[in-house]
């Protein structure tokens, strides 16, 4: 029996949710949420800006016990308690193998990870956590230097992987970079969940693609996913479509 996927479905316990006109249940990622199910390699969420991706990856993570500004399980600073109450309407349906890496990035609080890291090497007279993380202070490295010594040093196979726009601080060359990392950590028993808008990232072979949108969440191929075809539309003829946006 396959032990992957991880996390094989999350389903909304609805009848516990008093309503659903009130955030975070109002958004229809969460309204018409009722059964998802992951695939046993990469599972990617796309859609608009403010569809409710963080909203629902956090959860998922926060359920499964990382903290919610991102980091593995022993992470538990808090700069801010914004998070949404979601993670305890969710059911997780587990493999009976437990993932015995794990890591929930958020490149929107990374920084707060990175400053954590820092904080906790200061205070301990232990090994340094940064040296699985390749040594070097992420503060002391770009934004995306450090998102990829991530990836490349500290994330080391049999893992669980939550990671909210990966692509933010990485040049396209990088995201490559990333593909090839992920397909080696693939290898090595890794289950990958994605938040993305990476027309690039998005494209990992195989991959389970679901749009979030105003109707809920649904399964999508690759090529008919907004930003494969906008980005194509785009590079194929810049000039018509640069024309109508500035007339
Ligand atoms: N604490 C909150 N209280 C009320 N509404 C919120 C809160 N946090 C987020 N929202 C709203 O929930 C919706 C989903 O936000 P979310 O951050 O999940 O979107 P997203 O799909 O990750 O967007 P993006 O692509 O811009 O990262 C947005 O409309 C947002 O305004
Ligand atoms: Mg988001």
């Amino acid at each position: 029996m396959n032990p992957l996927p991880y996390i094989k479905n999350v389903r909304l316990k609805r009848d516990q949710v008093a309503s659903f006109n009130t955030y975070p249940f109002s958004i229809p990622a969460i309204k018409e949420l009722y059964d998802l199910e992951f695939s046993d390699t990469v599972t990617i969420f796309v859609g608009e800006n403010g569809s409710g991706k963080s909203t629902l990856l956090e959860a998922i993570a926060v359920a499964l016990g990382f903290n919610a500004e991102g980091g593995t399980k022993n992470f538990n600073f808090g700069t801010r308690h914004t998070h949404s109450d979601l993670y305890r309407f969710l059911r997780l349906s587990k493999s009976y193998k437990k993932y015995r890496d794990g890591f929930f990035l958020r490149a929107e609080s990374f920084y707060n990870v990175a400053t954590n890291i820092d904080e906790l090497d200061e205070e301990s007279g232990g090994p340094p956590i940064i040296d699985s993380y390749g040594g070097i202070s992420l503060h002391k490295q770009s934004h995306g230097e450090s998102f990829l010594a991530l990836m490349i040093e500290r994330f080391g196979g049999q893992g669980l992987y939550i990671l909210d726009e990966p692509e933010a601080a990485l040049s396209p060359s990088r995201q490559l970079a990333v593909l090839s990392r992920m397909s080696q950590l693939i290898k090595q028993q890794s289950q990958f969940v994605i938040a993305t808008h990476s027309p690039i990232l998005m494209a990992y072979p195989g991959a389970l693609i679901y749009q979030i949108d105003q109707s809920g969440i649904y399964p999508v191929r690759y090529e008919d996913t907004e930003h494969y075809q906008i980005t194509r539309a785009f590079l194929n003829n810049p000039e018509s479509m640069l024309k109508n946006l500035t007339r």
